[in-house]
């Protein structure tokens, strides 16, 4: 993909996020704890790491998704090998801060991380996480998508859509209550598995609009 297929961040119908009964949006990290309250279903916070940017470390690689780290005389690219170690580094950094917050938060002594940059959705549809807890990191790019509850009808997530589109199968009750987690924040949601949830987790899917990158990271329990 070239940067000329880079589309614009816009969408009419997403609106800002804004707190809601089950959602907490915080502005500083340790508003994350605010997810051990019964009704909090999702907490938002700002996790800036601002030593990281794909996009301008990335450069071409980013773009056209490899590094010629050799040369056709069978010389090392060198400056394309700097560009590969410099990414290797400041990202184990931001995945070690990443971990380590979302260890903390959840008593953890193991956490799963999974990360991407990418121009697809990888869960396109509107779903609940078959999980206990599940933190999502979006750097840049658009954000994760959710829908405050009282605009769900869960009765049409799954299969029971039909195969229908979210925005046509009667899942949305408000289509233009669909929200976007912004970028430089870490989002951590309770899933269906979360014990004595008084109530539903959040509905909530990866951006569908393709053709722009984002970077996000995703952790889960291990232990
Ligand atoms: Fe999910």
């Amino acid at each position: 993909m070239s940067q000329s297929d880079v589309m614009p961040l816009s969408a009419a119908s997403i609106r800002s996020n804004a707190c809601t009964p089950e959602v907490f949006e915080g502005d500083k990290l340790c508003d994350l704890t605010r997810i051990f309250e019964p009704q909090t279903q999702m907490v938002i916070a700002p996790f800036d790491d601002e030593s990281w940017s794909p996009e301008a470390m990335w450069g071409r690689m980013a773009r056209e998704g490899r590094l010629a780290v050799m040369t056709l005389d069978g010389k090392p690219n060198r400056e394309d090998l700097d560009d590969a170690f410099r990414v290797c580094s400041a990202l184990g950094r931001l995945l070690s801060n990443l971990s380590e917050v979302f260890a903390t938060l959840v008593g953890a002594q193991e956490v799963g991380i999974r990360w991407m940059w990418t121009c697809r959705p990888s869960c396109p549809r509107f779903h609940e996480d078959k999980v206990a807890i599940r933190a999502i990191y979006n750097h840049c790019g658009p954000g994760t998508e959710w829908v405050p509850s009282q605009y769900v009808d869960r009765e049409y997530l799954g299969h029971k859509s039909g195969g229908l589109d979210d925005e046509v199968s009667g899942l949305l009750l408000d289509s233009s209550q669909i929200r976007e987690v912004a970028s430089g924040t870490l989002s951590v949601f309770k899933g269906k598995v979360w014990e004595d949830n008084p109530g539903l987790p959040i509905v909530h899917r990866s951006p569908p609009r393709s053709g722009t990158f984002r970077f996000v990271a995703t952790l889960d329990l291990l232990d």
